[in-house]
């Protein structure tokens, strides 16, 4: 039986060994480099790409989407440019089939090499000197990892089909032929042809309504990284927040996305005046059917979310907070590779709290980032025991999926390492510092070791670098000791209630819980003991009807202690729930617990019954955790 460390954040539990290949990047700092041409520095083992060669610089796709097929035809000319005199210009692709590849309206040669699990083919194709132009018609394949096509029952409206994308991490590369590393970036624009009725969005400027046609025009005209191409297609609605704000979604659910959204020009404009103009146009979210794997994702303009923060009070809206940060860190100033995924995810938290608390309050901010302590904690302790190098900032993913990155590690240890600072130099300076680290290095990649001399340069003394252990936190193993602490007097007082009822039985009173919002209950659930009882959980769900809880985030941390203790009243709403929704946080930890429970048989007829209506992402983690 496998373990699953990380309740926020599952991750495959992975069966390949990293294979280090000593080939770490070692580059010069993007800001000595002057002109923002910094893609072909870094080394990114996730890629085939040879961007020293010959590296992309603008996309024009041009696409069919066929719902009853389930493929995308398509053809992408990309514009190229080749700093070293070269004759060829590699592409990274993922079970799609190429029909025919033209350099400058001429026919070329190419070769699709060996097959990669994970990271699929290299796509090589021949250049004439001074080559401008390479045009590949393509389609997609059965295995393409980034899509899911929905049925209208998977659907909220029940009446029409979707499609929608994941691209992040190397995913883009199963829809379109790319250079598929977080270091290169390009420019797009598309033509995307839809059944008549569905209106299609990218991850670009977008149409508001559905046309006659189904034929959608889109432009990105700032250059962004392969994985935050994205598309999704459905009947779908806007309805506007802001001038500059607004929400998509199915009919069914759209007021009901408005409502939970409305605070998001305050977030825009608080996000602003922390770290300088939003550089993307508009900021728009789309609600995805429940099966999108993912919380969020920061699609450039347009956040992909699932329906799962639709709590109905706004008590999820941190989420959108967290995704609307990515505009600047990862976005804005990106990771180079996914070993420095941290320096997205760490700041991105980071930069999340600090909305949060202009918006919502500090008291509230610091509920939030006592969550991210505890939840660190555990998952670090778990991870030292399993897996102890991913426990460092800087990874060493080489070999692996860079899935396998995905932990509490990048977001939250990377939060408390920023934390650390500006508690050391003081908000003002620590303001000062990022807004100009956004502003300088926009658009541009980011390795930690340009990071850390930047840091060196512009912020810590050198008594201030070794006393923090800067580099103790980024190239070793576990939690340091200076690791900042987060009172929180909110939840002094709810671990006080739970101590109460624990020793005496006593349930927290009504007066006091009235008040509580939906974090200091998610406390309460994560504090309770492995100890308690059958007895004591069917008390507290009479009290507060933690079963009938439409918060999902409430829900699955209620599973948790429920199917741990053999609460047989769960067994059907669990069973309801991990076939309604494909979000892969709560699911990960909700199988192992009946697993570990010793309900192998259930977590088995759920699944089989589930998977089908699951996104790659989510199955490819759950094959591994339940069929060993
Ligand atoms: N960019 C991530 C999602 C992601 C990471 C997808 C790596 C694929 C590979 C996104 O910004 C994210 O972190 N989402 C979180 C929500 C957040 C509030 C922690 C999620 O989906 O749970
Ligand atoms: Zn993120």
């Amino acid at each position: 039986m496998k373990k699953t460390y990380l309740l926020a954040l599952p991750l495959i539990i992975g069966l390949l060994t990293s294979c280090q290949n000593g080939k770490q990047s070692s580059n010069k700092s993007p800001e000595k480099s002057g002109p923002k041409d910094t893609t072909a520095m870094v080394n990114d083992p996730h890629s085939y790409a040879q961007p020293e060669k010959a590296v992309v610089s603008h996309l024009n796709w041009d696409a069919r989407v066929l719902f009853d097929s389930a493929t995308i035809v398509a053809t992408a000319t990309w514009d190229i440019k080749a700093p070293e005199k070269t004759d060829q210009i590699v592409f990274d692709t993922y079970d799609l089939s190429i029909q025919e590849v033209k350099v400058d309206g001429q026919r070329a040669d190419f070769t699709l090499g060996a097959f990669q699990e994970d990271q699929g083919r290299p796509l090589t194709v021949s250049l004439p000197a001074n080559a401008q132009k390479v045009r590949i018609d393509y389609r997609t394949g059965d295995s393409a990892r980034a899509l899911q096509w929905l049925s209208p029952e998977q659907t909220a409206s029940g009446s029409a089909r979707f499609l929608f994308t994941q691209s992040q991490a190397i995913l883009a590369r199963s829809w379109v032929p790319c250079q598929d590393s977080p270091g290169i970036r390009f420019t797009y624009e598309a033509d995307v042809q839809v059944p008549k009725g569905m209106l299609a969005l990218m991850s670009a400027q977008n149409p508001q309504e559905k046309n006659e046609t189904g034929q959608y025009h889109f432009e990105m005209p700032q250059p962004i990284p392969s994985y935050l191409m994205a598309l999704a297609v459905g009947d779908i609605r806007f309805k506007a927040i802001s001038e500059r704000t607004g929400v998509y979604a199915e009919q069914p659910l759209l007021e009901k996305a408005a409502y939970e959204f409305a605070d998001l020009e305050k977030m825009v404009q608080a996000a602003e005046e922390l770290y300088g103009p939003y550089a993307w146009g508009r900021y728009d979210i789309i609600v995805l059917p429940p099966s999108f794997p993912f919380g969020g994702m920061e699609n450039p303009r347009l956040t992909f979310a699932t329906p799962t923060i639709l709590a109905g009070d706004r008590s999820l809206v941190s989420l959108v907070a967290h995704e609307l940060a990515h505009s600047w860190s990862g976005n804005l100033v990106t990771n180079a590779t996914w070993n420095d995924f941290w320096l997205n995810e760490g700041f991105t938290v980071y930069f999340e709290h600090r909305i949060m608390e202009e918006v919502y309050g500090r008291d509230y901010s610091e509920m939030l980032a006592s969550l991210t302590r505890s939840e660190l904690k555990e998952d670090a302790a778990a991870m030292l025991e399993e897996r102890p190098e991913d426990t460092k900032l800087k990874l060493d993913l080489a070999g692996r999926n860079p899935d396998e990155g995905v932990t509490s590690i990048p977001y939250n240890k990377g939060y408390f390492f920023l934390r650390l600072i500006e508690e050391e130099v003081g908000r003002s300076r620590f303001d000062t510092f990022l807004r100009n680290y956004f502003d300088k290095h926009q658009f541009e990649v980011m390795t930690t070791e340009a990071f850390l001399s930047y840091l060196q340069e512009n912020l810590l003394s050198a008594e201030q670098y070794e006393r923090l252990q800067i580099d103790t936190w980024i190239y070793k193993k576990g939690l340091p000791e200076n690791l900042p602490k987060v009172p929180s007097q909110r939840f002094a007082k709810v671990a006080q209630a739970l101590e109460e009822f624990m020793k005496a039985g006593t349930l927290p009173a009504q007066k006091q819980t009235a008040a509580w919002t939906t974090h200091e209950w998610l406390h309460f659930l994560h504090k309770l003991p492995d100890s308690v009882t059958v007895n004591e959980l069917q008390r507290l769900d009479e009290a507060y009807h933690f079963s009938q809880s439409g918060n999902s985030e409430i829900l699955a941390a209620w599973f948790q202690p429920t199917i741990r203790a053999g609460y047989e009243p769960i067994y059907s709403r669990v069973d309801s729930f991990l076939v309604q929704v494909g979000r892969r946080k709560f699911l990960t930890p909700t199988y192992a617990a009946l697993q570990e429970s010793g309900r192998a048989d259930l977590a088995q007829a759920i699944y089989q019954k589930a998977r089908p209506g699951y996104h790659a992402v989510s199955r490819e983690t759950l094959d591994e955790l339940l069929d060993p």
